[in-house]
Parts: structure tokens; C-alpha cells; sequence
């Protein structure tokens, strides 16, 4: 479902202390804007030790104005671009009482009610700066924070690092050429409209902060000029009265489902040619939303006139591309922001040009212990997202969630990596974009996997047992019930993942009996068949929930895939897909046989039997390179459980090295 926060939502307050397992490792939380605070929530209920660290005096990071910490790009007419509802932590939905789209003061007291909410703000320590994060030698992590009380160093099994990346001006880089008499600002240094009263002003940018500073300027600056380099889709903030970000959709839909969704809002919005900007040169979806409801009314009201990008300053006046000019005292740069941590050495960590690839957005492969909360930006709102990453975190270091092995951690990085790449245009503004619905829905799977992997491993000390969350919880039991229903019986032991070789596509029944069993038991199930096999609705709706995975353009890389993951502790299963068995003739392929020798995994049988209306794993075994014999072994295994004896089979041609 899309994700909309209701009254109903609001958990029970925390009323007493909860307490802290000391045997569980120990983290540091870097900053107590909402990211931190989200971090902070989750590891105090999951019991971890941690300790939380603010510089400035107050809970809320950019919704604060004038926060102490002199890193708020708040001014004092903002208001969210991201409606309540869309915005608020799961479980804590903003107050009924608020518009749809809340002031930043509305925004700051409902992170404070949150922290009290929760019982947690004893966790904060204020006024304290962490200055420097290192390895310690015995690969934990060294934290050195400056408070009242003076500097220490406190070393911590994990960080997480939630100190924005909205504080940090980025200049245009290189400057423009030529000199400029009057003052510059960057959006970041807005405060009130009595910044530009009767001055002659430029705004320069196209995002956001762009549009806002741009129309306040209208009301109360001499001339307001916006350049703008490359023209954006302005999208309006309600859709047919409704707070636009509302028509949200399931994040387990395709991307271009989103990007229509946008195209409908840009064109509904309507054009900005008419303004003498030229047309954006990418398409909705492929750029970070902006949105204003009175740009367009300042622009055809002749208060604000729009401009391309610049060429040059000069003096009193500033110089477009187009040839044209405009006066200028005060330039206002809303030209973004840099990717900072003052606190790591830059060999350490840095993000040159914003750039820094993390698993999930989440975790650095190469420095274990290390996470990064809230470093995203979205289309939809922060917030939830740095939720579902702590929460995710938590079950970490609580021993309750096991990632897949580093190889397949760091395949994963690099192919969202590139996803992400294709899907918006290169800019320092998008290195970090994601699609809110979508990375949740996928965060929660990840989280659903990792934790069924960690149920099958050896408890770690204090770890609480593994449960099943969110739509998985409820797709589960939607499996269970209809499988029940049509009496469906499971026999054998259920792998966690398995790779079908040949698999269902006899009938439609087979697919959904395959999402079925797929949800109903967890099971990672990653086909390994001819591509045109997937090109149905059932096929496609099957790679969408989940339940199973292929990579479409080059099936064949699977196999390459599979030997790399065959390293981990819960390796992939060769299964035969054995369904249709009965309506083929009485023969098996063995096809999968050849690929288990190649990868070296063990084989299990993966069977429906519709006629006795059984579905069944096992047993499990390594191939000896005896096909004859083994086939046996799964033939009556099947025999027993199915009453029905497969007899004849394609014998895998194999070679010397796969006997070997
Ligand atoms: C003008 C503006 C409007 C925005 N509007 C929206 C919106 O409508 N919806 C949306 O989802 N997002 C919006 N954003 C994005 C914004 O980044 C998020 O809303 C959110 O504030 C990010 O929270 P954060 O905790 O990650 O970072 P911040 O809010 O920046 O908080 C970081 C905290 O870490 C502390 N900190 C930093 N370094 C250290 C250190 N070394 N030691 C100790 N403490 C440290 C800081 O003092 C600060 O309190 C907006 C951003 C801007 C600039
Ligand atoms: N709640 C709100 O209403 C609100 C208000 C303000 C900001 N915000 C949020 O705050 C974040 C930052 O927004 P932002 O608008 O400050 O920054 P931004 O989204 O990064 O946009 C920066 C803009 O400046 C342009 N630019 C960059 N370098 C330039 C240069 N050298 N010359 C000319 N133009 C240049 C960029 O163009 P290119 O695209 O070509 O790089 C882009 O149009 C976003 O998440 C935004 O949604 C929200």
C-alpha cells in the first residue's frame, strides 16, 4: 500500500524506561535533526546502548529557524513541500489539526512531541559537536566530541551518521566571470523577505529554495529576475484538491508508473515556455520535484521576469545567455548544496561532486559499522525513509536481520547505483535521489529476507526472535489463507532461496501458485529460464512483489551470480521445477543438474503436483555426478509424497570437469 500516516497509526506512548541490553553492541548517533532522531527512536525500544549527539540546543536540525547550530537553511515562510500525511513518521501521524502542508514551526514542535512521545530525549546530549570519526585499532570506531563539559573520545561498535546534507552552500562552481558591485547570499543564508526589500534582485537556481526566494522577492524587492540554466517541471501542490503527493502509489509498481504519475501533475500544472523558458530538456520524473503554486501567478503578474542561464557579471547588472541583462544589487544563489562530513579525514569518507555510492543508500561495504541515515533525497519526504534505515539498523546490531553476503551487498550497490544514474539527469542535486514509495517497499523486503536469514542462523546473544513486518506480514498471511482455502499441503523442509531451473510457465496457475508458496514461505525464488518467459502480466507481477528475482536482459549471468553467492552461509538452492510433470509425459529435465555441478550448490526438488495438490522442497543434497542415482533419490521422494512416480528424464550431457 502507498504510504499515508492516519490517526490511527499513533502507537501508545512510552511511559517507562526501557531498558538497555548491554551485551548488544554499541552506537553513536550523529546529530538530532529528524534523521537522528529517527535513528535514535529505533535504537532505544530495540534496548541498544547508544549514546546521541547534537551540536546545536535543539531537536529538529533544518526545521529549527535560527537554530544555534548555524546550519539551518530555514526561513521564516517556509512550509513543507511534502503533505503531513506523506511526511510523518510511521507510527506517529502530525496533529489533526494541521494544514495539509505544515509550517517549519508546526514541523519543529512535532519532532519534539515525538522525542517525548517516545522517552527518549535523556538520550540526547546537546551542545556537543562530534569532530572526528576514525577506525579504532581494534576495528570499532573512535568518536571525539566536544561538549560543555569538554573533549573526549568514546569508542562505538557503530555510527550512524544523520548530519544532513542541506547545510553546506554549494557556490557555483566555477564562479562567473566578470566582477559584481552588490552583495551575493546563498539560499542556504535566507532568513525574511526583509532581505530583499527594494532591491533589485536575482535568484538564481530552479529548485525549490529557487521558486520560494523568487516569489517572496516579488512582493517586496524593486525587480525580481529568475535565471534559470535548465527549466524544470513546476508542479502545483494540490491535484484536483488534493494535496498532490497523495496520489501515491504502491512501491512495488514500475518506475514509469511514478514518472506518469509526475507527467499527469507537470501537465496539469502546465507549461513554463510561455514565460520565455525554453522546454525542459528532460522528461517529468527525471529530476527532483519542484513545486510552486505561485510562481506562475508572479511570473504572469510581471513580478518576477524569467531569464536563462548566466553569462557574465557586470557591475551593477548581471548578463544572461540570451544577450539580455538585468539589474542587480543582491544576487541570491539557490544553487544547492554539498555532500559534507567535517568529521571524517576525506580518505576516509568524502562524496566528491555529492557522489558517494552506499548500499541502500544505508551502508558503506567497505567500513563495517559505519551507516548513513537520511542521506537521501527523495521523491516524497525524508523522513519515513530515514525511519525504515534505522529501524532497519536496529535489527542489525540486534542481531535480528543478516545481510546477504558482501559480494551480493556490493552487486546490489552498483546496480541501484546505475538504475539511479539512467533514471534522472546528471546533476550534484540527484546523486542521492530516490523514489520514496519504491525504496521503502524494497528496504522492507531486504529487511523481510535479512531477518529470515537471521532466524535460520545461530541466535546472537540478546538477539529477539525473528518475526515477519509490514506488507510482507500481510501477503503471507493472504498466501496462507488461499493456499488453505484451495487445501493446498506443503511437504518437506523449506529453503530460505532456490533457483528453479525450468520453471512454471505450464499455466498462469502455475505462476501464482508460485507467488503463493513464494509469500506464504519467504522463499527467495530466482528463475532461471528463457527470458521470453516473463513477459506476461503474471510473469511481470511476480518480479514485482518479489517473489522471485531475474535478471531479464542476460539470464545467463545468473549462473555467474549464483557462484558468487555460493560463499555465504545460506547458499542458493538448485531446484527442478517439477509441476507439470504429469501433463508432460512422465519426464523430468535435468538441465538443473549441470548447472548445481558447474556452481557446485546442492540440489532440491521444487514441486506442485496438481493432482494431489501438493507442493514440496527436498530433499537437499550435493550432486555426486551419478545422475542416474540421484535422480532416484528425487524421484522417489516425489513418489512418496505425491503418488505419482516420474520415470524417464533427459539425461544432462555433462562434461569431464562437471563429473569431476
Ligand atoms: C529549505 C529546505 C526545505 C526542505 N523541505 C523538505 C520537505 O518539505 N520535506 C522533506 O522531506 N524534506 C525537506 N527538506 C530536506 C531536509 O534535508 C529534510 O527535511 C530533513 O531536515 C533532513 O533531516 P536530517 O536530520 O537528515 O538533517 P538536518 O535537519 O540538517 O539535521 C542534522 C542535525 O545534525 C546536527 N549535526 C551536524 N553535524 C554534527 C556534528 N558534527 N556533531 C553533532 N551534531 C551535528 C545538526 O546540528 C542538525 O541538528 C528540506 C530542506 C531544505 C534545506
Ligand atoms: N519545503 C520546501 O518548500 C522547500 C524549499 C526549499 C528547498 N527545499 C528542499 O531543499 C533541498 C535543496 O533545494 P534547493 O532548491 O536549495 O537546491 P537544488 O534542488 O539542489 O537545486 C539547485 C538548483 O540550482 C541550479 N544550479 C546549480 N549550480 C548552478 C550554477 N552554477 N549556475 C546556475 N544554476 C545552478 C541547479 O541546476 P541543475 O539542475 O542544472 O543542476 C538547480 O536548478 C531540496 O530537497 C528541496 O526540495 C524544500
Amino acid at each position: 500500500m502507498a504510504y499515508l500516516v492516519k490517526q490511527s497509526h499513533r502507537a501508545p506512548a512510552v511511559t517507562s524506561p526501557v531498558p538497555v541490553d548491554e551485551s548488544l553492541p554499541r552506537a553513536c548517533v550523529i546529530g538530532a535533526g529528524s534523521s537522528g532522531i529517527a535513528a535514535a527512536k529505533q535504537l532505544h525500544l530495540a534496548g541498544i546502548p547508544f549514546d546521541c549527539f547534537e551540536q546545536g540546543r535543539d531537536i529538529g536540525g533544518t526545521w529549527v529557524l535560527d537554530n544555534s547550530n548555524g546550519q539551518s537553511a530555514c526561513y521564516d515562510t517556509l512550509e513543507i513541500n511534502t503533505s503531513c500525511p506523506r511526511m510523518a513518521f510511521s507510527d506517529f501521524p502530525m496533529p489533526a489539526d494541521y494544514p495539509p502542508y505544515a509550517r517549519h514551526d508546526q514541523v519543529r514542535a512535532y519532532f519534539e512531541q515525538y522525542v517525548d512521545h517516545f522517552g527518549f530525549r535523556d538520550t540526547i546530549t546537546f551542545d556537543t559537536t562530534v569532530e572526528d570519526v576514525s577506525r579504532s585499532v581494534d576495528g570499532r570506531w573512535d568518536v571525539r566530541i566536544t561538549g560543555p563539559d569538554g573533549t573526549e573520545t568514546r569508542t562505538y561498535d557503530a555510527v550512524l551518521v544523520a548530519n544532513g546534507h542541506h547545510w553546506d552552500p554549494r557556490w557555483p562552481e566555477p564562479a562567473y566571470p566578470g566582477t559584481f558591485d552588490g552583495e551575493q547570499i546563498h539560499a542556504h543564508d535566507y532568513r525574511s523577505a526583509d532581505q530583499l526589500v527594494g532591491r533589485d534582485v536575482v535568484v538564481v537556481g530552479a529548485g525549490n529554495s529557487a521558486m520560494d526566494i523568487a516569489v517572496e522577492s516579488s512582493s517586496v524587492a524593486r525587480t525580481t529576475t529568475w535565471s534559470v540554466r535548465r527549466t524544470e517541471w513546476v508542479l502545483r501542490k494540490f491535484l484536483l484538491g488534493k494535496p498532490s503527493d497523495q496520489v501515491a502509489l504502491p512501491g512495488w509498481l514500475p518506475w514509469w508508473v511514478t514518472a506518469a504519475r509526475l507527467r499527469i501533475g507537470a501537465t496539469y500544472a502546465g507549461s513554463m515556455t510561455k514565460y520565455g523558458l525554453p522546454a525542459p530538456t528532460h522528461k517529468p520524473g527525471q529530476s527532483h520535484p519542484v513545486q510552486s503554486d505561485l510562481i506562475r501567478e508572479r511570473l504572469d503578474a510581471g513580478a518576477v521576469t524569467a531569464r536563462p542561464g548566466i553569462e557574465m557579471l557586470d557591475g551593477d547588472r548581471v548578463v544572461f545567455v540570451d544577450g539580455t541583462s538585468a539589474p542587480a544589487d543582491l544576487i541570491v544563489w539557490a544553487t544547492g548544496y554539498r555532500v559534507t562530513f567535517p568529521f571524517f579525514k576525506p580518505e576516509l569518507v568524502s562524496a566528491q561532486d555529492n557522489e558517494l555510492p552506499l548500499w541502500k543508500r544505508t551502508v558503506h561495504p567497505d567500513l563495517p559499522g559505519l551507516y548513513f541515515i537520511g542521506l537521501v533525497q527523495a521523491i516524497g519526504a525524508v523522513m519515513p525513509i530515514a525511519e525504515a534505515q534505522s529501524a532497519w539498523i536496529a535489527d542489525t546490531l540486534a542481531g535480528r536481520y543478516a545481510p546477504p553476503a558482501d559480494d551480493v551487498v556490493r552487486r546490489q550497490m552498483e546496480a541501484e547505483h546505475r538504475r539511479d544514474k539512467k533514471q534522472f539527469y546528471a546533476s550534484p542535486r540527484h546523486t542521492m535521489e530516490v523514489d520514496f514509495d519504491h525504496y521503502l517497499w524494497d528496504l522492507d523486503r531486504e529487511r523481510r529476507a535479512g531477518r529470515e536469514r537471521a532466524a535460520t542462523r545461530a541466535p546472537s546473544p540478546g538477539a529477539a526472535p525473528a518475526t515477519t513486518s509490514g506488507g510482507g506480514g500481510v501477503r503471507r498471511t493472504l498466501a496462507r489463507l488461499l493456499l488453505g482455502a484451495a487445501r493446498w499441503k506443503a511437504v518437506g523442509e523449506v529453503p530460505r532461496r532456490g533457483v528453479l531451473v525450468g520453471a512454471p510457465h505450464t499455466s498462469n496457475w502455475d505462476w501464482v501458485l508460485t507467488m503463493l508458496l513464494a509469500w506464504r514461505y519467504g522463499i527467495t525464488v530466482r528463475l532461471l529460464v528463457k527470458k521470453e518467459l516473463f513477459v506476461g502480466p503474471l510473469g511481470w507481477l511476480l518480479r514485482r512483489t518479489g517473489a522471485v528475482e531475474l535478471d531479464r536482459t542476460n539470464p545467463a549471468s545468473t549462473i555467474k551470480e549464483l557462484l558468487v553467492e555460493a560463499d555465504g552461509d545460506d547458499p542458493w538452492l538448485i531446484g527442478i521445477a517439477a509441476e507439470g510433470t504429469r501433463s508432460r509425459g512422465d519426464y523430468w529435465k535435468s538441465g538443473f543438474y549441470r548447472i548445481a555441478r558447474q556452481t557446485g550448490l546442492p540440489i532440491t526438488l521444487a514441486f506442485l503436483d496438481v493432482p494431489s495438490r501438493t507442493v514440496g522442497w527436498g530433499p537437499t543434497f550435493q550432486p555426486t555426478g551419478d545422475v542416474g542415482a540421484d535422480m532416484d533419490v528425487l524421484r522417489d521422494f516425489y513418489a512418496d509424497k505425491t503418488g505419482f512416480r516420474p520415470e524417464g528424464f533427459t539425461p544432462p550431457r555433462l562434461r569431464e570437469e562437471d563429473r569431476a
